[in-house]
Protein backbone atom coordinates (compact mmCIF):
# COMPACT_ATOMS: atom_id res chain seq x y z
CA UNK A 1 0.00 0.00 0.00
CA UNK A 2 1.67 3.77 -1.03
CA UNK A 3 1.71 5.99 1.74
CA UNK A 4 -0.65 9.20 1.30
CA UNK A 5 1.03 12.52 0.63
CA UNK A 6 0.05 15.12 1.84
CA UNK A 7 -0.45 18.29 -0.13
CA UNK A 8 0.85 21.04 2.00
CA UNK A 9 3.98 23.15 1.00
CA UNK A 10 6.55 24.50 3.13
CA UNK A 11 7.81 27.80 2.00
CA UNK A 12 10.73 28.99 4.39
CA UNK A 13 10.61 32.77 5.28
CA UNK A 14 14.40 32.93 6.76
CA UNK A 15 17.87 31.30 5.49
CA UNK A 16 18.12 29.42 9.22
CA UNK A 17 14.72 29.08 10.16
CA UNK A 18 10.83 30.01 10.39
CA UNK A 19 8.00 28.31 7.26
CA UNK A 20 5.11 29.06 6.22
CA UNK A 21 2.37 26.40 5.36
CA UNK A 22 -0.12 26.54 3.44
CA UNK A 23 -2.41 24.39 2.10
CA UNK A 24 -4.66 22.89 5.11
CA UNK A 25 -7.57 24.07 7.22
CA UNK A 26 -6.77 23.54 11.07
CA UNK A 27 -10.00 24.37 12.44
CA UNK A 28 -10.92 21.17 11.43
CA UNK A 29 -9.49 17.74 11.88
CA UNK A 30 -6.11 17.03 10.72
CA UNK A 31 -5.17 13.91 8.56
CA UNK A 32 -2.41 11.82 10.27
CA UNK A 33 -0.59 12.56 6.99
CA UNK A 34 -0.68 16.04 7.13
CA UNK A 35 0.19 16.58 10.49
CA UNK A 36 3.56 14.44 10.10
CA UNK A 37 4.18 16.58 7.62
CA UNK A 38 3.40 19.46 9.95
CA UNK A 39 6.03 17.50 12.50
CA UNK A 40 8.47 17.43 10.38
CA UNK A 41 8.49 20.88 9.53
CA UNK A 42 8.24 22.16 12.88
CA UNK A 43 11.51 19.67 14.17
CA UNK A 44 13.35 21.02 11.12
CA UNK A 45 12.14 24.82 10.89
CA UNK A 46 11.49 25.17 14.94
CA UNK A 47 8.87 28.46 14.00
CA UNK A 48 5.93 27.51 11.55
CA UNK A 49 3.43 30.20 10.11
CA UNK A 50 0.03 29.52 9.08
CA UNK A 51 -2.71 32.26 7.68
CA UNK A 52 -5.91 32.39 8.07
CA UNK A 53 -6.83 29.75 10.44
CA UNK A 54 -10.00 31.41 12.05
CA UNK A 55 -9.79 29.34 15.61
CA UNK A 56 -12.20 29.17 18.62
CA UNK A 57 -10.62 28.42 21.76
CA UNK A 58 -12.12 25.09 20.70
CA UNK A 59 -10.60 24.30 17.60
CA UNK A 60 -7.49 25.50 18.97
CA UNK A 61 -7.40 23.03 21.54
CA UNK A 62 -8.19 20.38 19.58
CA UNK A 63 -5.41 20.90 17.02
CA UNK A 64 -2.66 21.78 19.41
CA UNK A 65 -3.72 18.22 20.95
CA UNK A 66 -2.41 16.84 17.74
CA UNK A 67 1.33 17.74 19.87
CA UNK A 68 0.53 15.66 22.74
CA UNK A 69 -0.94 16.69 26.39
CA UNK A 70 -1.48 20.91 26.55
CA UNK A 71 -0.35 22.52 30.08
CA UNK A 72 -2.74 24.34 32.73
CA UNK A 73 -2.10 27.72 33.27
CA UNK A 74 -2.18 28.67 36.95
CA UNK A 75 -4.74 31.49 37.91
CA UNK A 76 -1.97 34.42 37.58
CA UNK A 77 -2.17 38.07 36.64
CA UNK A 78 -0.24 36.67 33.52
CA UNK A 79 -3.37 35.05 32.26
CA UNK A 80 -6.03 37.39 34.04
CA UNK A 81 -6.35 34.47 36.64
CA UNK A 82 -8.05 32.53 34.35
CA UNK A 83 -7.10 28.99 34.92
CA UNK A 84 -7.48 26.43 31.81
CA UNK A 85 -5.90 25.79 28.59
CA UNK A 86 -5.47 29.29 26.72
CA UNK A 87 -3.49 31.99 28.14
CA UNK A 88 -4.85 35.43 27.07
CA UNK A 89 -2.32 37.82 25.88
CA UNK A 90 -3.97 40.79 25.63
CA UNK A 91 -4.25 44.71 26.65
CA UNK A 92 -8.36 44.29 26.87
CA UNK A 93 -10.54 43.49 30.01
CA UNK A 94 -13.53 41.03 29.75
CA UNK A 95 -15.83 43.78 28.54
CA UNK A 96 -13.43 44.60 25.37
CA UNK A 97 -12.31 47.81 26.81
CA UNK A 98 -8.72 48.84 26.96
CA UNK A 99 -6.83 48.10 29.91
CA UNK A 100 -4.88 50.78 31.63
CA UNK A 101 -1.30 50.83 31.97
CA UNK A 102 -0.92 50.07 35.20
CA UNK A 103 -3.38 47.45 35.74
CA UNK A 104 -1.71 44.24 37.15
CA UNK A 105 -1.93 41.99 34.20
CA UNK A 106 -0.70 44.49 31.90
CA UNK A 107 2.34 45.10 34.08
CA UNK A 108 3.17 41.25 34.12
CA UNK A 109 2.78 40.41 30.62
CA UNK A 110 5.51 43.53 30.04
CA UNK A 111 8.19 40.28 30.78
CA UNK A 112 6.71 38.95 27.36
CA UNK A 113 9.03 41.70 26.11
CA UNK A 114 12.08 39.97 27.38
CA UNK A 115 13.78 36.75 25.38
CA UNK A 116 12.50 34.36 26.68
CA UNK A 117 11.02 30.30 26.38
CA UNK A 118 7.64 29.46 27.53
CA UNK A 119 7.46 26.98 30.91
CA UNK A 120 11.09 27.00 30.97
CA UNK A 121 10.65 27.18 34.73
CA UNK A 122 9.12 23.91 34.89
CA UNK A 123 10.10 20.53 35.56
CA UNK A 124 8.57 19.26 32.73
CA UNK A 125 9.80 22.77 30.04
CA UNK A 126 7.30 23.14 27.00
CA UNK A 127 7.55 21.33 23.88
CA UNK A 128 5.80 24.24 21.73
CA UNK A 129 3.52 27.27 21.89
CA UNK A 130 1.10 28.23 19.40
CA UNK A 131 -0.18 32.07 19.02
CA UNK A 132 -3.43 33.12 17.62
CA UNK A 133 -3.97 36.43 16.56
CA UNK A 134 -7.39 37.43 17.37
CA UNK A 135 -6.81 40.73 17.46
CA UNK A 136 -3.92 42.47 15.82
CA UNK A 137 -3.05 45.96 15.96
CA UNK A 138 -2.30 48.02 13.06
CA UNK A 139 0.97 48.45 13.50
CA UNK A 140 3.60 47.66 16.11
CA UNK A 141 2.82 43.88 18.09
CA UNK A 142 5.34 42.02 16.23
CA UNK A 143 6.29 38.77 17.95
CA UNK A 144 10.51 38.38 17.72
CA UNK A 145 11.67 35.10 17.34
CA UNK A 146 15.18 33.81 17.44
CA UNK A 147 16.99 30.43 16.72
CA UNK A 148 19.25 29.46 19.17
CA UNK A 149 19.77 26.00 17.07
CA UNK A 150 21.29 28.45 14.44
CA UNK A 151 23.17 30.21 16.87
CA UNK A 152 24.44 26.90 18.25
CA UNK A 153 25.68 25.88 15.12
CA UNK A 154 27.48 29.10 14.34
CA UNK A 155 28.73 29.29 18.26
CA UNK A 156 32.95 28.55 18.50
CA UNK A 157 33.76 24.68 18.46
CA UNK A 158 36.22 25.07 20.84
CA UNK A 159 34.21 26.39 23.03
CA UNK A 160 31.08 23.80 23.11
CA UNK A 161 32.71 21.33 25.21
CA UNK A 162 33.38 23.39 28.04
CA UNK A 163 29.18 24.31 27.88
CA UNK A 164 28.19 20.89 26.65
CA UNK A 165 27.64 19.48 30.18
CA UNK A 166 26.40 22.53 31.87
CA UNK A 167 23.16 22.76 34.25
CA UNK A 168 21.53 25.81 34.73
CA UNK A 169 18.79 26.85 37.32
CA UNK A 170 15.24 28.03 35.65
CA UNK A 171 13.47 30.45 38.09
CA UNK A 172 10.09 31.54 37.21
CA UNK A 173 10.23 35.30 38.84
CA UNK A 174 11.92 37.91 37.45
CA UNK A 175 15.71 37.72 36.86
CA UNK A 176 18.13 38.60 39.23
CA UNK A 177 14.61 39.69 41.88
CA UNK A 178 13.97 36.73 44.06
CA UNK A 179 11.86 39.01 45.55
CA UNK A 180 8.89 39.12 42.56
CA UNK A 181 5.96 40.13 44.15
CA UNK A 182 4.15 38.30 41.60
CA UNK A 183 4.50 34.65 42.91
CA UNK A 184 3.72 33.12 45.81
CA UNK A 185 6.70 31.84 48.09
CA UNK A 186 5.30 28.29 47.46
CA UNK A 187 5.34 29.05 43.34
CA UNK A 188 8.58 30.27 43.54
CA UNK A 189 10.19 26.99 45.08
CA UNK A 190 8.20 25.11 43.09
CA UNK A 191 8.71 26.67 39.78
CA UNK A 192 12.98 27.36 40.24
CA UNK A 193 14.36 23.93 38.73
CA UNK A 194 17.20 22.94 36.38
CA UNK A 195 17.75 21.92 32.88
CA UNK A 196 20.51 21.11 30.46
CA UNK A 197 22.28 23.77 28.95
CA UNK A 198 22.65 22.64 25.79
CA UNK A 199 19.55 20.77 24.47
CA UNK A 200 19.58 17.75 21.47
CA UNK A 201 16.73 17.92 19.05
CA UNK A 202 15.60 14.16 18.91
CA UNK A 203 14.29 13.72 15.87
CA UNK A 204 17.31 15.42 13.76
CA UNK A 205 19.86 15.56 16.56
CA UNK A 206 20.65 19.36 16.37
CA UNK A 207 22.12 20.88 19.30
CA UNK A 208 21.09 24.22 20.72
CA UNK A 209 21.73 26.59 23.70
CA UNK A 210 18.43 26.55 26.26
CA UNK A 211 18.44 29.94 27.51
CA UNK A 212 16.42 33.18 28.12
CA UNK A 213 15.47 35.19 30.91
CA UNK A 214 14.48 32.74 33.12
CA UNK A 215 17.86 31.07 32.99
CA UNK A 216 19.50 32.40 36.10
CA UNK A 217 22.42 30.38 37.18
CA UNK A 218 24.68 27.47 36.47
CA UNK A 219 25.36 24.74 38.34
CA UNK A 220 29.12 25.02 39.83
CA UNK A 221 29.52 28.33 39.27
CA UNK A 222 29.24 31.61 40.89
CA UNK A 223 26.06 33.35 40.40
CA UNK A 224 28.10 36.12 38.85
CA UNK A 225 29.73 34.12 37.11
CA UNK A 226 27.02 31.69 35.61
CA UNK A 227 24.85 35.03 35.30
CA UNK A 228 27.67 36.19 33.20
CA UNK A 229 27.66 33.41 31.14
CA UNK A 230 23.38 33.23 30.25
CA UNK A 231 23.98 36.92 29.54
CA UNK A 232 26.66 36.23 27.05
CA UNK A 233 25.26 33.57 24.97
CA UNK A 234 21.38 34.96 25.15
CA UNK A 235 23.39 37.61 23.49
CA UNK A 236 24.74 35.37 20.87
CA UNK A 237 21.60 34.00 20.30
CA UNK A 238 19.88 37.19 19.26
CA UNK A 239 21.91 38.38 16.69
CA UNK A 240 20.20 39.83 14.32
CA UNK A 241 21.41 36.57 11.45
CA UNK A 242 19.16 34.16 14.23
CA UNK A 243 16.26 36.98 14.04
CA UNK A 244 12.73 37.03 12.84
CA UNK A 245 10.15 39.26 13.61
CA UNK A 246 6.75 38.25 13.12
CA UNK A 247 4.03 40.72 11.59
CA UNK A 248 0.92 39.33 12.57
CA UNK A 249 -2.56 39.26 10.84
CA UNK A 250 -6.03 38.70 12.09
CA UNK A 251 -6.10 34.44 12.12
CA UNK A 252 -2.24 33.40 11.97
CA UNK A 253 -1.29 31.00 13.82
CA UNK A 254 2.24 30.76 15.04
CA UNK A 255 3.59 27.71 16.34
CA UNK A 256 7.06 27.44 18.17
CA UNK A 257 9.06 25.00 19.33
CA UNK A 258 9.98 26.52 22.82
CA UNK A 259 13.27 24.06 23.05
CA UNK A 260 15.17 25.58 20.90
CA UNK A 261 13.59 29.01 19.89
CA UNK A 262 13.80 32.29 22.12
CA UNK A 263 10.67 34.74 21.51
CA UNK A 264 9.60 37.92 22.79
CA UNK A 265 6.67 40.02 22.72
CA UNK A 266 7.08 43.83 20.74
CA UNK A 267 5.42 46.63 21.99
CA UNK A 268 2.74 48.67 20.34
CA UNK A 269 0.74 51.89 21.66
CA UNK A 270 -1.65 50.25 24.19
CA UNK A 271 -3.69 53.11 24.81
CA UNK A 272 -4.90 53.75 20.86
CA UNK A 273 -5.21 49.67 19.84
CA UNK A 274 -6.32 46.74 21.15
CA UNK A 275 -4.38 43.17 20.90
CA UNK A 276 -5.82 39.84 22.00
CA UNK A 277 -3.55 36.71 21.32
CA UNK A 278 -4.72 33.08 22.36
CA UNK A 279 -1.96 30.71 23.54
CA UNK A 280 -2.12 26.69 24.15
CA UNK A 281 0.86 25.47 25.00
CA UNK A 282 1.90 21.71 24.64
CA UNK A 283 3.77 19.97 27.42
CA UNK A 284 7.34 18.47 26.54
CA UNK A 285 8.34 15.33 27.81
CA UNK A 286 11.34 13.77 30.23
CA UNK A 287 13.79 12.87 28.80
CA UNK A 288 13.25 14.64 25.37
CA UNK A 289 14.20 11.27 23.31
CA UNK A 290 10.76 9.91 24.04
CA UNK A 291 9.78 12.97 21.28
CA UNK A 292 11.74 11.39 19.04
CA UNK A 293 8.75 9.55 17.03
CA UNK A 294 5.53 11.74 16.52
CA UNK A 295 2.96 12.20 19.08
CA UNK A 296 0.28 9.99 19.07
CA UNK A 297 2.02 6.84 17.32
CA UNK A 298 2.08 4.33 18.99
C1 LIG B 1 3.56 34.15 24.75
C2 LIG B 1 4.34 35.34 24.38
C3 LIG B 1 4.39 37.11 22.75
C4 LIG B 1 3.44 38.05 22.10
O1 LIG B 1 2.36 34.11 24.45
O2 LIG B 1 4.16 33.22 25.31
O3 LIG B 1 5.45 35.49 24.80
O4 LIG B 1 3.85 38.65 21.09
N1 LIG B 1 3.72 36.18 23.54
O5 LIG B 1 2.32 38.20 22.59
MN1 LIG C 1 6.11 33.55 25.82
Amino acid sequence: MSAVVSRLTVKPLHPLFVAEVTGIDLTVPVAREDFRAIWEAFNEHQVLVFRGQAFTDETQIAFSRNFGALETMEAHAANNYKPGHIAVMTNLDAQGNLLPLDDPGMVHRLRNEAWHTDSSFKPVAALCSMLSGRIVPPEGGNTDFTSARAAYAAFPDERKTALDNLTVIHRVAEPKNVDDPAYSEEQKKRLTVTHPLVRINPVNGRKNFYVGSHAQEIIGMSPEQGSRLMDELAAFCTQPQFFYSHVWREHDLVIWDNRCVLHRATTFDKTKYKRKMHRTTVAGSVPDTALAIMPGTA
